[in-house]
């Protein structure tokens, strides 16, 4: 039986589905039921709570061949850094009081770093706690920028004709769809062929700058003339709270925007074929724009 923390999220659901498709058995993890109703019916068994709760996590961990990890992503909520080490902690106490000897962690380009990424600082944080762990394997996966965080933007984007964010505009950056991550996450949850604490990178088909892939995304969305600006940062925050980020989350992301197009975040392994993978953005990008039924 696996264990996947975060199986409503978009890398968890697509890692349980895998799973199942697989044959394997899974333990579905998420805090709300009803969001949980899907891997309920695709034949997983689920179980609700926080995952900030080591003692639900614990027992959701029991049993295990291997876990699923991950920090959710939530700029809305209060207190992100606390929150993400709340949870961060958590996960490493149930590794540790499960007994689990598995555990596939989605980390992020940019974690070796520890200070000045934004975001990816939680992850970072949350590295060096599993790195502790001696009794468990770990697979830390580094993901680059993913695709589908163009699928919040879009729309706005389509109705003023400009896609803005906080990252430089032609810098090359590694882009990847989550369902590559998903693959490679599921494959390492079924074999187990890596053994105490590995980090491998993902790196997407190659790497694209912000203007490249706004082209793209506008050509989908039948707006060839779409284009990309980085906002003052000022104005950027006053958007991102507008839109529900906290003070704290908001000056996160500047700060990640800042360190992606200064090179702070980089990949550090260099493209190989293992860390190469398939899926272009040119691929799904009609699934990321508006009109879009999203399955
Ligand atoms: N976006 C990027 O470009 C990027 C790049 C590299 C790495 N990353 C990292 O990738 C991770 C995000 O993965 P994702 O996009 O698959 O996540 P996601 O879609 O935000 O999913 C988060 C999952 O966690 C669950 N969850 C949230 N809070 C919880 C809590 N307190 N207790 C239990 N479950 C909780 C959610 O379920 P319910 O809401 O149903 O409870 C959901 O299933 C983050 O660590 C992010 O930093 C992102």
């Amino acid at each position: 039986m696996i264990t996947v923390m975060g199986a409503t999220g978009t890398i968890g659901r697509q890692v349980t589905r895998q799973l199942l498709a697989a044959g394997e058995q899974v333990r579905a993890l998420g805090r709300d039921p009803e969001r949980l109703a899907e891997a309920a019916a695709a034949g997983a068994e689920t179980m609700a709570g926080d995952a900030g709760d080591a003692a639900f996590l614990t027992e959701a961990f029991h049993g295990a061949a291997a876990v699923h990890t991950l920090l959710p992503y939530d700029p809305t909520v209060p207190g992100y850094r606390a929150e993400q080490d709340r949870l961060g902690d958590s996960i490493v106490a149930a590794v540790g009081g499960s007994g689990v000897r598995h555990v596939v962690a989605i980390s992020s380009v940019g974690a070796d770093v520890p200070a000045g990424t934004g975001f990816i600082t939680s992850l970072h944080a949350q590295e060096r706690r599993l790195r502790r762990l001696r009794d468990a394997h770990v697979l830390v996966l580094r993901p680059g920028f993913f695709f589908e965080n163009f699928a919040s933007v879009a729309e706005v984007a389509a109705r003023y004709g400009v896609y803005a964010d906080a990252v430089a505009p032609d810098v090359p950056l590694p882009m990847i769809a989550t369902r590559d991550i998903a693959d490679v996450a599921a494959r390492a949850l079924i074999t187990r062929d890596w053994s105490e604490f590995t980090v491998r990178e993902l790196l997407g088909p190659r790497d694209l700058t912000h203007a490249e892939a706004t082209g793209i995304l506008g050509a989908a969305m039948g707006r060839p003339d779409l284009a990309y600006v980085r906002l003052p940062d000022p104005e950027m925050i006053e958007i991102l709270v507008g839109a529900g980020f906290t003070e704290e989350a908001a000056a996160l992301h500047i700060e990640l925007g800042g360190a992606l197009s200064d090179g702070t975040i980089a990949p550090r392994e260099g493209r190989t074929a293992s860390n190469t993978t398939p899926t272009r953005l040119d691929d799904i990008a009609g699934s990321l724009v508006p009109g879009h039924q999203r399955a």
